[in-house]
């Protein structure tokens, strides 16, 4: 006989070996790779929120100032009063003191950057507070300072000068501030480290280790063996007091998970797939990706790059995929083949966090007259991470 129970549909989870396809709608049971989605996807610049956006920011006037970093998303950006790398927007956000409120559409480390070269009554709106760096994460104050205590007792900490990356939280920069040290990005890292040794004979370069390693062996003619790898995970960093006091860099194990994953062999691919193709990338790439390149630098400078360079000319770009695809998409136009490197690098997520609804929110929370998501360095911080700052803003 049946019973209601057999009849009842069973809820329980059944074990496939295919749990994922749901994914790629099934179509290809090997693979999710390809699968296009059926139907009409919304566009990511959704009419209605543009508007919204643009209300919002012509009600709150010249009260407000907004900021996009070059790997914003394109519906973003094209709300940005300025655009620009990490070093170019920290200088545009302390050259603009009649802005009351700054929306920073990057991540938090640019937003207390933001905080700490702004006036006072000046308030850093970042409008999704989860838009963080993986990178700046890879470097605690409490390490930090440990690793100070290691050099310490080598007998090495007078001798050496931090050179913090932008892209370090305002306690990282704290730090650098208070031992004599200076703040660099990735356009100004040589004259950054030119003016650390002549404070000093060593550099603590943090956090992150290709740009250190970049700028010392290709810009400033140092070996890979004046370079140590100091982990802040091991005991002494996983150096011998030797290997610390022979070193001229000493290098933070931290790297940035969206360049970190160019490689070699994708240089390689792409020399194969475009004879003569330039293969341009960011110095936080890896050293042997470096090495292969035939051009280096930041963000602003890939953008100059493509903007001098000949109609007919091709570039594969190693750098966040955003950036890539708007330089892909501006200078076809001009007859200018712009590919990104490596096919299997994502975009950077925490970047992305910044989207339209988080923007129209953060907008029209202002313009009804509420603060939200307001990046605050407390002042004690802010005026250690000020000074390091400061002396970047002031190397020649
Ligand atoms: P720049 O804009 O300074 O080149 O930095 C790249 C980056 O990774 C920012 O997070
Ligand atoms: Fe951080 Fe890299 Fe993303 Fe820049 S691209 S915000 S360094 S994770």
């Amino acid at each position: 006989m049946t019973t209601a129970q057999d009849l009842a549909p069973s809820f329980e989870p059944q074990p496939t070996p295919l749990a994922l396809l749901l994914l790629g709608r099934e179509a290809d049971p090997k693979s999710e790779r390809g699968v296009d989605c059926p139907g009409d996807l919304p566009s990511p610049s959704d009419p209605d929120l543009v508007e919204r956006a643009r209300v919002a920011k012509e009600k709150l006037g010249d009260k407000v100032f907004v900021l996009g970093h070059h790997y914003q998303r394109d519906e973003v950006i094209q709300f940005a009063d300025v655009t620009g790398d990490s070093f170019k927007l920290a200088r545009d956000a302390a050259a603009k003191p009649e802005a009351e409120y700054i929306v920073f559409c990057g991540v938090h480390f640019m937003a207390e950057s933001a905080d700490i070269l702004t006036g006072d009554d000046q308030k850093v709106v970042l409008p999704d507070l989860a838009a963080g760096c993986s990178m700046a994460d890879m470097a605690t104050a409490e390490q930090v300072a440990e690793c100070w205590d290691v050099l310490t007792d080598a007998g090495i900490a007078e001798q050496v000068v931090p050179v913090s990356y932008m892209n370090s939280s305002a306690d990282i920069k704290a730090f650098t501030g208070k031992h004599g040290g200076t703040i660099c990005t990735s356009s100004n890292a040589k004259k950054a480290l030119d003016w650390a040794f002549e404070q000093g004979e060593k550099v603590l370069f943090l956090p992150d280790q290709h740009l250190g390693r970049n700028t010392a062996v290709r810009d400033m003619g140092m070996s890979l063996e004046d370079c140590v790898l100091y982990n802040p995970h091991k005991p002494n960093g996983g150096l011998t007091d030797e290997e610390l006091r022979a070193a001229k860099m000493i290098l933070w194990r931290g790297h940035c998970s969206v360049h970190g994953r160019f490689s070699l062999d994708s240089v390689h691919d792409v020399r194969e797939r475009i004879p003569g193709v330039n293969v341009l990338v960011h110095p936080e790439c890896k050293h042997e990706v470096v090495a292969a390149a035939d051009y280096v630098g930041s963000t602003e400078y890939i953008i100059k790059t493509l903007e001098a360079a000949p109609a007919g000319s091709k570039w594969a770009i190693g750098t966040e995929l955003n950036l890539v695809r708007r330089l892909a998409n501006r200078f076809a136009a001009e007859d200018k083949e712009v590919v990104f490197l490596d096919k299997t690098v994502c975009f950077c997520s925490t970047m992305n966090r910044i989207d339209l609804p988080h923007l129209v929110w953060a907008l029209e929370s202002l313009a009804d007259g509420k603060l939200v998501n307001r990046i605050q360095v407390d002042k004690e911080t802010e005026s250690f991470a000020k000074l390091a700052l400061e002396r970047m803003l002031a190397l020649p």
